[in-house]
């Protein structure tokens, strides 16, 4: 979700400090490099070891390091970062920060930073209501600082109201949507992938060939323009993208479950290659083999996740996206399929034996919508991901 990005992370003095470690321990879980800056205040509250511990890297305090100057100047250090996040940010940062001051290490780099700033205020309630803070608040807002919290909630001081610093996670979630850009920013897309599993018994299951790439690969390329991807995949066998939100399923009617929960979505695209029937009443203990009597398996149809969603009367999305795996008569079933599914486009591959598809790398799609076919080469599954996205995103424009 944030592989690779830089985050400069300064920590002021207060009690909050102490839910800094897990907030770098959580952005560093997430791909983040983190670089801490630990102010003299927050060196009362926090040791410099520990915060160097979990950050992996050095942590930065004194202005006047000579070694520090040589070796990485404090404004390049300021620069260097894809965003510079200041939790907690103390009454007194704040107002350092709104009157441009640059009297120790945390304030010059705020001074002399040029990279976007995001800070996550924690201080006393009284001190978060005082006209001076609301009003370096107005003064930060103004100049483009982004704010997360404060909450509200019992204090370390005995009082109660605004003023905790915001969680971690609600941190981590403020960085990743400024971090996040693209055409599909503030977009919900739903994405199913991989194949269901039909228990037979519990040691038994029916399956198909679908290894969950190309709808992989679509939730990625979703996610790279920007959209909050929701991507609910059965057992495939291609690790699941970074940065979406997954969810595991199993069987067909377990899908329906978590694409239903994930509703009301702007768009839904269903790469999933669900199985049509399951065993009716598949056994919860393991069928034995007998000589003379064949297991004889009853079928059960399964529901249709994509009609469901594309027919519903409520949260229907704007988009609706369906695949058509065909061996023959790829058009005109295709075209038939996406009239009966009622959905927008119908995604047409082509999955005879010999195509190549089904657990390959490349294929060969057709799209069809309401103004007919558009024919697209053979590419690689990457690629098919991207046009698609960028044909969403169009669509959604
Ligand atoms: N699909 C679904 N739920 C099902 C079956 C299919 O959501 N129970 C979706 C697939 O994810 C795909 C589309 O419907 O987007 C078409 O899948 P496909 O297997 O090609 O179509 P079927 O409905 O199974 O039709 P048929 O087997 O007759 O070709």
């Amino acid at each position: 979700m944030l592989t690779g990005k830089h985050i400069l992370l300064i920590i002021g003095g207060g009690i909050a400090a102490f839910k800094s470690l897990d907030l770098i321990r959580r952005l560093r879980e997430r791909g983040a490099l983190v670089t801490p800056v630990l102010s003299k205040a927050g060196e009362a509250f926090v040791t410099p070891l520990s915060v160097s511990a979990l950050a992996g890297t050095k942590v930065y305090g004194d202005l006047f390091d000579l070694t520090d100057e040589a070796e990485m100047g404090h404004i390049r250090l300021s620069r260097v970062a894809d965003l510079v996040v200041v939790a907690p940010a103390t009454a007194d940062l704040m107002a350092k920060m709104a009157g441009g001051l640059a009297n120790d290490l945390a304030s010059t780099l705020l001074l002399a930073t040029d990279t976007p700033v995001l800070i996550a205020p924690a201080m006393n309630v009284r001190m978060w209501d005082h006209p001076a803070t609301q009003r370096n608040l107005a003064t930060l807002r103004n100049d483009g600082v982004d704010v997360v919290g404060p909450n509200s909630g019992d204090m370390a001081c005995g009082e109660f109201g605004p003023g905790r610093m915001a969680d971690p996670l609600e941190i981590v979630a403020a960085i990743a949507a400024r971090l996040t850009t693209g055409p599909l920013v503030g977009k919900r897309i739903l994405v199913t992938s991989g194949p269901t599993h039909e228990p037979i018994d519990p040691v038994r299951y029916i399956a198909n060939r679908s290894s969950g790439a190309q709808g992989t690969a679509i939730a990625q390329a979703l996610a790279s323009l920007g959209a909050e991807v929701i991507f609910v995949t059965g057992p495939a066998d291609v690790a699941p993208p970074e940065g979406v939100e997954v969810i595991r399923v199993q069987t067909a009617q377990e899908m329906l479950g978590a694409v239903e929960d994930a509703l009301p979505v702007d768009a839904g695209v269903f790469a999933a290659a669900v199985a049509d029937w399951r065993v009716a009443d598949a056994s919860d203990r393991k069928l034995k083999k007998s000589k003379d009597v064949m297991p004889r398996l009853e079928f059960a149809e399964n529901p249709d996740i994509l009609r469901q969603v594309a027919q519903a009367a409520e949260n229907r999305p704007r988009l609706v996206i369906g695949f058509a795996a065909e061996t023959h008569d790829v058009i005109e079933n295709a075209t038939a399929k996406r009239l009966r599914k009622g959905c927008d486009w119908i995604v047409a591959n082509d999955v005879s034996t010999g195509s190549g598809v089904m657990g390959g790398t490349e294929n060969t799609v057709i799209v069809i919508d309401d103004k007919g076919c558009e024919n697209w080469p053979k590419m690689s599954k990457t690629e098919v991901a991207k046009r698609l996205a960028d044909r969403i995103s169009q669509a959604l424009a």
